[in-house]
């Protein structure tokens, strides 16, 4: 009973579509019609507004990491993962946006810094020297997922490689587009309109 609890407040958390409240609250546009039509920081980023896109990106992670802390003090371990994995479904399956939801990137290393700060700074190292050098934030994201469950493994044992490897393969299917446009060379560079 406790875990389908922690499960539900960690995806209501994830459900906040922080880039549409920031964008709509600043009068920035509909961000579902700016660049990818992501509700994500990197698509946030497009509109120009930088202290929109930082803010975005903070209050996306911020929600996992909040939903495994709440639970990790108020429950236990398991509660916190559950809660967390929650989050992200949370955020890619908003009943508010008849659930077309983000990629998750975001909500994804929140989550992963609060369950194991270790794996989380790691994951976000990853992301980051991938985008210093590639300048692709959808890249960086894909390198940084696809190494993540393995370090889990290594880090902290089976059942958090098992979570981490299950936000993985749904932030590659999210990712399908961007894909697509990677291997055809005309995925936009951070910042970039297009
Ligand atoms: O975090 C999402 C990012 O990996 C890709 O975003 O807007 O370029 O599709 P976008």
């Amino acid at each position: 009973m406790t875990l389908i609890l922690w499960a539900a407040i960690g995806y209501l958390l994830g459900t906040i579509p922080f880039g549409i409240v920031i964008t709509r609250a600043l009068g920035l546009g509909d961000l579902r019609q700016i660049g990818s039509g992501n509700i994500g920081a990197t698509n946030v980023l497009r509109t120009g507004n930088r202290p929109a896109a930082l803010a975005t990106l903070l209050l996306d992670s911020g929600k996992g990491a909040i939903a495994v802390l709440l639970a990790r003090a108020l429950a236990d371990p398991h509660a916190a993962l559950i809660a967390g994995a929650a989050a992200f479904l949370g955020h890619l399956f908003p009943v508010w946006l008849s659930f077309r939801g983000g990629k998750g990137v975001a909500t994804f290393l929140g989550t992963l810094l609060a369950l194991d700060w270790r794996l989380g700074l790691v994951a976000c190292g990853l992301w980051l020297l991938t985008a210093l050098i590639l300048r692709i934030s959808s890249l960086s994201a894909l390198v940084a997922a696809a190494l993540t469950p393995f370090i889990a493994l290594w880090l902290d044992g089976k059942a958090m490689a098992a979570v981490t490897a299950f936000m993985t393969v749904l932030i590659f299917i999210r990712h399908d587009a961007n894909i697509r446009r990677i291997l055809a060379g005309s995925e936009p560079r951070i910042g970039k309109k297009s």
